[in-house]
């Protein structure tokens, strides 16, 4: 070991030290500046005889390539740990899962509506849209409910503050029903003068409005009307198709069908539909679905039609309901609410 040895030790052990470029500097100065410890020792050769001179300088710049090896390798160290950092801090974590946006969804009460129209679809019914915002006439009149009769506070509607060219207020329509009309007379219209009229199959589904608020009543609900006008049509074929679409639209066919006395001024003689499950949570219970009847001459007579040729069956069920029997859901307020966590169960 020469004398120089722990003088290459110090300098490792100084630039070991170094933890940024500009400590690496200073340190680098200490041994090789211009004042450094090896610049002093090269200084020193001048006092030396020649044959010393030649052996010593030799020692020294072996030392000065030692300190600078060292200096050369922490430099290297130094630089790779900076990108090492760098890269840590920009690094991307791919296990991480990306943000996701909502992928959005159809609402239960869509779903039951495409659902229904489906199903008539395939039953060979056309489905048909009407004004939410309805003449006196077709909400009511039309439908053989006269101005001041008692049965037109069965549908306690909200008026909307214009009146149509007769001076009637119109209504938010308490019901599908005024589609009957507005579909037949169309219908009709289409096939005057021709020898045969296609029987009418149509449904109507939408948004109705009422005065009426509380766990299975909502101010704004949804009907499906169902019409079928022909002149050689029945009661029974009302009850096979309807049977057929609630089977379908509950995908059991354990499931029976009564028809139930009721009142409608459009419908004579009228009927509650009520349906029961044979299995299931609702088994054994019957469940009001549905109005429906024979549509009254003085309807049939208001759709442009002669009421001793024509005949006509029609329905109207809550969306609503259909949709919380399928879904299971007792409270109907749920459906309107907006919440999330509620509605994402649908997706
Ligand atoms: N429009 C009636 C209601 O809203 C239901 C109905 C439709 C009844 C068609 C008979 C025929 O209650």
């Amino acid at each position: 070991m020469n004398d120089l040895e722990p003088l290459v030790q110090e300098a490792h052990a100084d630039f070991a030290q170094a933890v940024t470029p500009a400590d690496l500097e200073n340190a680098k100065a200490r041994f090789l500046g211009k004042s450094g410890r090896i610049t002093e020792q090269l200084k020193a050769l001048g006092a030396l005889a020649p044959d010393e001179k030649k052996a010593r300088g030799a020692l020294i710049n072996a030392a000065k390539q030692q300190i600078e090896a060292a200096l050369n390798a922490r430099r290297e160290a130094l630089a790779h740990a900076e990108l090492q950092t760098q890269l840590e801090g920009e690094a991307l974590d791919v296990s991480l899962p990306g943000r996701q946006r909502g992928s959005g969804g159809l609402h239960p009460i869509s779903r039951a509506r495409e659902r229904i129209e489906a199903i008539f679809g395939s039953m060979g019914f056309d489905v048909a849209d009407g004004p939410e915002i309805e003449t006196d006439w077709y909400s009511f009149t039309a439908l053989n409910n006269p101005e001041n009769h008692p049965a037109r506070s069965m549908q306690d509607t909200f008026y909307v503050d214009m009146k149509d060219e007769h001076g009637a207020w119109l209504n938010l329509r308490p019901h599908t029903s005024p589609m009957q009309v507005r579909y037949a007379r169309a219908h009709a219209k289409k096939y005057e003068g021709a020898a045969v009229m296609p029987d009418i199959r149509v449904i109507a589904p939408g948004r109705t409005y009422r005065v009426d608020s509380d766990a299975t009543h909502s101010p704004m609900f949804h009907q499906v009307e169902g019409l079928w006008v022909g002149e050689n049509v029945s009661f029974k074929d009302l009850k096979a198709m309807y049977l057929d679409f609630i089977r379908a639209f509950f995908e059991t066919d354990e499931l029976k069908l009564r028809f139930r006395p009721s009142y409608f001024p459009f419908t004579e003689p009228s009927a509650e539909i009520d349906i029961m499950f044979e299995r299931g949570p609702l088994k054994g219970r019957w469940l009001e679905v549905s109005g429906s009847g024979q549509v009254h001459p003085q309807v049939i007579r208001n759709m442009g039609l002669d009421p001793e040729r024509y005949i006509g069956f029609a329905f109207g069920s809550g969306i609503d309901r259909l949709a919380m029997l399928r879904y299971g859901i007792s409270d109907l307020r749920l459906f309107f609410d907006g919440d999330l966590r509620f509605l994402n169960q649908f997706e």
